[in-house]
């Protein structure tokens, strides 16, 4: 009712994702008043900050344009922060005073998210301390997790199993924020909402996915965090994995949260566990003019570190719709380009009539540039009759000019607000996803043997990969190349 007020606690608010990603999506909602009406955030962190300076740090990262200025005061004015330990009764007590104090003038129910940005070293204690000294007892209490949800198999369950202590699963939002991206969050509406797509999704029409992540940037310094996870860790088996599930998926009964998790935990099932053979790993060196700086030359990187920061991985569902077609994902850091996509292809024609005919593809360009475009062939105009590529393309920025697309966390944030649970990930489907992957972790970490092929900084990919995609039947068509429209 408009009497209830929510407060949004920010632990770990002094540090960069709070200030990068949680502020600025906050007021991203605030700004498009999206926002419930009696609203409040309360950081906190260890470092004693003085309010007017975490205010100006919190500011200093948040675009606003001139109009928005005093949106923008309003929106501090709602900010407030508040300094502690992470396994301290006395600390959180003195959060839950600050909490109450806020509340404490509206009459109706008293909601309660927290945001836990916070390393996994202290991810338990918080939790704990929270449900303890700072649990609203009359009103919702949301908390709201990020990866690393462990490491392999058994510490994620270690992970899950300590939190199931004090929280119950319905409280729990994990968060992988590439659900929360608009062309993920379209990928269902492609399928299920369009009968041309639908009919012809399954492996008697598509020969191969292929599902990209590429950035052109190194470590940056979080050489020490990254080392002790590696690119699977940080892309592959979170963002990637979950992509790969929607676009797999069976549709779902009704759009409800756990209709539709039920269908992707269904399809995680349905893969074996990766072997090395499935694999292809790569590590980045300096580029070759020297300015920038292989991996093993971070700091935080020890100098005979074999950590993988490019992989990319052929997986195969072994169910009715999908059995023998491979989807390959493909992650990297230090490549040439950003650029997230999915790339469906499809079979090629039967009983051909035409020369060199090229295989139909439907991308879906995650970012930037969203797009979704349709490779296929059509007559040469004018006299020729050759067949010629050529493409259907829904580019966001011609289409819909006007549109801005909402960060990930910004959507994802509403989604917590609204109690809707469909993207994020629920415990039995982050234990599907670990056990496709410990094996192979395993076995590249313990024995240390499978050293990852050397790639240069800013290399389009490993040498080794246009043979990894073709070994899994992927055909690359180098005389095409789709290029966003310039707006
Ligand atoms: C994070 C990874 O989850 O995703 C980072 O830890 C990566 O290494 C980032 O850079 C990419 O996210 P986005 O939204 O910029 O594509």
């Amino acid at each position: 009712s408009a009497k209830d007020s929510t407060v949004v606690v920010v632990l770990g608010a002094s540090g960069d994702l709070a200030f990068k990603k949680t502020y600025p999506a906050l007021f991203g909602l605030y700004k498009n008043s999206l926002l419930p009406q009696n609203f409040s955030i309360v950081g906190y962190a260890r470092s004693a900050i003085e309010l007017a300076d975490f205010k100006s740090r919190v500011s200093s990262r948040i675009k606003a344009s001139d109009e928005e200025k005093k949106l923008l005061q309003e929106f501090l004015d709602k900010c407030t922060y508040v300094s502690g330990k992470y396994d301290e009764a006395e600390s959180f007590k003195r959060l839950n005073a600050a909490v109450d104090e806020i509340q404490k003038s509206f009459t109706g129910r008293k909601h309660r998210v927290f945001y836990m940005a916070l390393p996994p070293s202290v991810f338990i204690p918080a939790s704990q301390g929270l449900k303890e000294w700072v649990y609203a007892s009359d009103g919702n209490n949301r908390l709201i997790v990020e990866k690393p949800f462990g490491k392999d198999t058994e510490s994620s369950r270690e992970l899950a199993n300590a939190l199931a202590q004090h929280w119950k699963e319905d409280e729990i939002y994990r968060i992988d924020h590439y659900l929360g991206k608009e062309m993920v969050k379209n990928l269902m509406i492609l399928r299920f909402a369009n009968v041309f797509f639908g009919a012809v999704w399954n492996r008697q029409y598509i020969h191969n996915v292929q599902i990209t992540f590429k950035e052109p940037i190194g470590t940056q310094g979080r050489g020490g965090y990254f080392d002790e996870f590696g690119i699977i860790r940080d892309i592959m088996q979170n963002h990637l994995l979950q992509i790969l599930t929607i676009v797999a998926m069976e549709k779902p009964v009704t759009l409800d949260a756990e209709d539709v998790r039920n269908e992707k935990v269904k399809v995680l099932r349905a893969i074996s566990p990766l072997t090395v053979d499935d694999v292809l790993l790569g590590q980045y060196g300096p580029s070759p003019d020297g300015k920038e700086e292989g991996y093993l030359d971070d700091k935080g990187v020890p100098k005979d570190s074999v950590t993988p920061t490019f992989a990319a991985a052929a997986f195969y569902i072994k169910n009715e719709r999908w059995d023998g077609i491979p989807f390959i994902l493909k992650c990297g850091k230090a490549l040439d380009q950003q650029k997230t996509e999915v790339r469906i292809q499809f079979q090629d024609v039967p009983g051909n009539i035409y020369p060199s005919l090229k295989r139909n593809e439907l991308v879906v360009r995650v970012q930037p540039e969203e797009a979704v475009y349709m490779k296929f062939m059509n007559k040469q105009p004018g006299l020729s009759s050759t067949a010629v590529t050529s493409e259907l393309d829904l580019s966001y920025a011609r289409r819909y000019k006007d549109v801005k697309i909402s960060d990930a966390y910004e959507s994802l944030i509403l989604d917590v607000l609204n109690g809707d649970k469909a993207n994020f990930v629920r415990d039995d489907e982050l234990d599907a996803a670990w056990k496709i992957f410990t094996p192979l972790l395993h076995e590249i970490e313990g024995k240390k043997t499978i050293k990852p092929e050397i790639y240069a900084f800013g290399q389009r990919a490993p040498d080794g990969l246009s043979a990894f995609v073709e070994k899994h039947g992927f055909r690359r068509d180098a005389a095409y190349e789709w290029t966003a429209p310039k707006i």
